[in-house]
């Protein structure tokens, strides 16, 4: 199936317009600095950006920056004076987001901070720099149930999380897996089952990264009551 999907997900991405010179020029700038493809498909991408343009957001908070690929998509929705803060403990990670961001002519609204993500969000919050309309979590698993709070902490009533990678393979349903990316997610999915202060759904997907899904959550005490 994995051909299909791919093929399914190239016809789309073209049908759609997911994909322009910039962003292909972000893969290929991402792969030629040896960064791993993990980036978020491109549909998935610009979903994300949808999501920003329907919240109206004007604060995203990123979690696991990578090249700076859904960084991109995710700033293409800020109005002008709208800020795109993403979190990256890897240096090379974050030298090629910036360069990336850079070409995309998104500097001015991207800022890409460099350490572990546990020790920024603090930072972050000391800074004042919340609330945040949409925050998406894509970094290590393992810490996916404390990025859920420090998200819920950094939001707002009607703020959008986004968290990626729920599914992982279908081995998230192996409750006895020894695998700490999965047991990170299982832990993340029981703090949203027992969550008050969310809606939230989860979606699997295929396409050219297999099959895997996200989570969507909006915090309640917004529109959606
Ligand atoms: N969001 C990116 C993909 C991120 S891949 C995209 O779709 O384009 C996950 C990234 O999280 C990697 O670059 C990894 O270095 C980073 N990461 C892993 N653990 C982290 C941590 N504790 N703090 C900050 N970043 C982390
Ligand atoms: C991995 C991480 C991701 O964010 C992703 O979208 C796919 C895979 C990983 O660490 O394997
Ligand atoms: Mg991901």
């Amino acid at each position: 199936m994995q051909a299909t999907w791919s093929s399914v997900e190239e016809y789309l991405v073209e049908k759609v317009g997911a994909a322009d010179a910039a962003l292909s020029e972000a893969l290929r700038n991402s792969a030629a600095s040896g960064l791993p493809a993990i980036q978020v498909a491109p549909n998935e991408g610009k979903l994300l950006m949808m999501l920003a343009l329907l919240t109206g957001a004007r604060r995203i908070l990123e979690i696991g920056a990578l090249g700076g690929y859904s960084a991109v998509w995710l700033a293409r929705a800020l109005p002008a004076d709208g800020v795109l803060i993403t979190l990256e403990c890897n240096e090379r990670h974050a030298a090629v987001a910036r360069d990336n961001v850079a070409r995309a002519g998104l500097s001015d609204r991207v800022e890409i901070r460099l350490g572990a993500a546990l020790e920024i969000l603090p930072i972050l919050e000391r800074e004042g720099r919340g609330p945040f309309d949409l925050i998406f979590i894509d970094a290590d698993k393992q810490s996916n149930a404390e990025y859920f709070d420090w998200a819920i902490r950094l939001g707002r009533p009607g703020s959008v999380i986004v968290v990626d990678n729920v599914v992982r393979s279908g081995a998230v349903v192996d409750a006895e897996t020894a695998d700490e990316s999965v047991r990170g997610v299982r832990r993340f999915l029981d703090r949203l089952a027992t969550e008050p202060r969310v809606i939230a759904t989860a979606l699997q997907t295929v396409g050219s990264k297999g099959y895997d899904g996200f989570a969507i959550a909006i915090l309640r005490g917004g529109g959606a009551g």
